[in-house]
């Protein structure tokens, strides 16, 4: 497993490095999002979803769970804030294991269902505009890609 953190100031920051991180994922990704409230995990995801070529704007899918968006590849977006106290399976592993690349913020909440190969991170909030990311990496795919981006 690799650690890296990076640091943002700024919305803009946040965005432009999760671009260059949604260019270099590939069919069947996941990444896992942790962080409090406000800490910056959809702000990342729409970063994200315009590094793989997503069109639409994306959303917090606070209500749905699970939104689907169409880029170079699919584009799951899991927003499991609501199964916190829950141990349901929605059927997880057709995302993980499809064509698509998946994103899920608050990950710790349906942690057993979560995939071993995938890049974790974590926002941490500093002040009003600076964050702390740290990517852990559980594969060597994700250990590259993580170097390209931040070294
Ligand atoms: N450097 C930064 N990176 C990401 N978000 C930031 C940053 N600085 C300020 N923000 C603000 O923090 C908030 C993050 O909200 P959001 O992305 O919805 O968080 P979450 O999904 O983690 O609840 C937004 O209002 C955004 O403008
Ligand atoms: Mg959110």
């Amino acid at each position: 497993m690799a650690t890296f953190e990076w640091k943002s100031s700024s919305v803009e920051e946040t965005q432009t490095f999760a671009e260059n991180l949604g260019q270099r994922l590939t069919p069947g990704d996941v990444l896992t999002l942790e962080g409090d409230l406000g800490a910056g995990k959809t702000t990342f995801t729409k970063g994200l979803g315009k590094g793989l070529g997503v069109k639409r704007t994306i959303n917090s899918p606070t209500f749905t769970i699970i939104k689907e968006y169409q880029g170079r590849v699919p584009f799951y977006h899991m927003d499991v804030y609501r199964l916190e106290d829950s141990d349901e399976d929605l059927g997880f592993d057709e995302y993980f294991n499809g064509e698509g690349v998946t994103v899920v913020e608050w990950a710790q909440f349906i942690q057993e269902f979560l995939p071993k190969d995938r890049l974790e991170i974590t926002i941490r909030y500093l002040d009003d505009v600076t964050r702390i990311l740290t990517l852990k990496a559980t594969s060597e795919h994700f250990k590259e890609v993580c170097k390209e981006i931040i070294e």
